[in-house]
């Protein structure tokens, strides 16, 4: 049985093994007559419909529930609770705030659990987002030699995209203000990927030669108390068209949304042609339903 917290959980091969299997015309009844559990500590649009979606294409029934329905650490403990889980669900998805709790899930379980979005990873989005840029770029096999530059803070989603696009083979760059950029560990686990990995405080580098041009909110949900502080130090990150025409020519924009327009990305630019938000939400239900047909096969 495998648990499926971060990107590099899994091996290349299984990565591109999951991809193959969200694209794929065919569906199996992976969860026929089986339930999954779907935590969320946190709001969700994308995660918690494509998630649904996902479950019911395979043939199972998604049960999503809140924190407070079930008292997490406060009722119950969060161990209890996915012992409980366990006795009635095929599979777990949680979304949180500390990664350290879906750790905590994964030393109990008896099925696998899924990151849904922790503060640290975003790996069903990071799945998405490989889907999105294969099918716009030639396949899977079209991604190896490509560049993505991710524009922002190097946040939860900037993190599992970085360690997936690397994996991939592809060349990694990211801008964030002094301050906001990733930690020495992370740079590691990234390089460790074998990408070609670039981290600056200058968009216009991170963009040239880039085939994705991608970013995220500035203020991640938990860190709302810095939104203002946050909008002053992250000014001249905006993606802007002038730094969209400053990338590959075929270049395609992306953002794993919710948008705030005015803020990492101009109105302009997410409504453009060279975006492919929507395509890449819908991806989420297609890279979730790769990824739970993978994990129903590891048990
Ligand atoms: N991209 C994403 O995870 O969206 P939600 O927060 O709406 O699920
Ligand atoms: N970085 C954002 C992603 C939302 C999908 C957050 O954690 O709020």
């Amino acid at each position: 049985m495998r648990h499926l917290l971060e990107v590099d959980d899994l091996s290349t091969t299984e990565l591109g093994d999951i991809l193959d299997l969200g694209g794929a015309a065919t569906v199996p009844r992976s969860l026929d007559g089986l339930g999954m559990a779907l935590l969320f500590e946190k709001p969700s649009a994308r995660t918690r419909n494509s998630m649904e979606m996902a479950v019911v294409q395979l043939g199972g029934h998604p049960l999503t529930i809140r924190p407070d329905e079930v008292g997490l650490d406060t009722r119950e403990t969060v161990e209890d609770v996915t012992r409980t889980l366990c006795c009635y669900h095929a599979a777990i998805g949680a979304r949180v705030f500390e990664h350290s709790k879906l750790e905590r899930m994964t030393a109990v379980s008896s099925v696998p659990i899924v990151n849904m979005l922790s503060d640290e990873a975003h790996p069903l989005q990071a799945l998405a987002d490989l889907l999105t840029i294969a099918n716009e770029f030639g396949g899977v096999a079209g991604l190896a030699g490509r560049t993505v530059a991710y524009i922002g803070d190097a946040n939860n989603v900037a993190r599992s995209l970085s360690l997936g696009a690397g994996m991939v083979g592809m060349s990694v760059r990211v801008a964030t203000p002094v301050g906001f950029g990733f930690s020495e560990a992370d740079v590691a686990r990234i390089i460790a990927t074998g990408t070609d990995f670039v981290a600056t405080n200058d968009p216009f580098e991170a963009v040239a030669g880039a085939s994705v041009v991608y970013t995220d909110v500035w203020t991640s949900m938990g860190q709302e108390d810095e939104s203002a502080k946050r909008r002053e130090l992250f000014a001249g990150f905006t993606v802007t068209d002038e730094l969209m025409d400053a990338a590959a020519p075929d270049a395609i924009f992306m953002h794993c949304l919710p948008a705030h327009r005015g803020e990492e990305v101009s109105d302009s630019v997410l409504e453009g042609s060279r975006s492919r938000v929507w395509p890449q939400a819908e991806n989420r239900m297609h890279a979730a339903r790769g990824a739970l047909v993978w994990l129903m096969e590891q048990r």
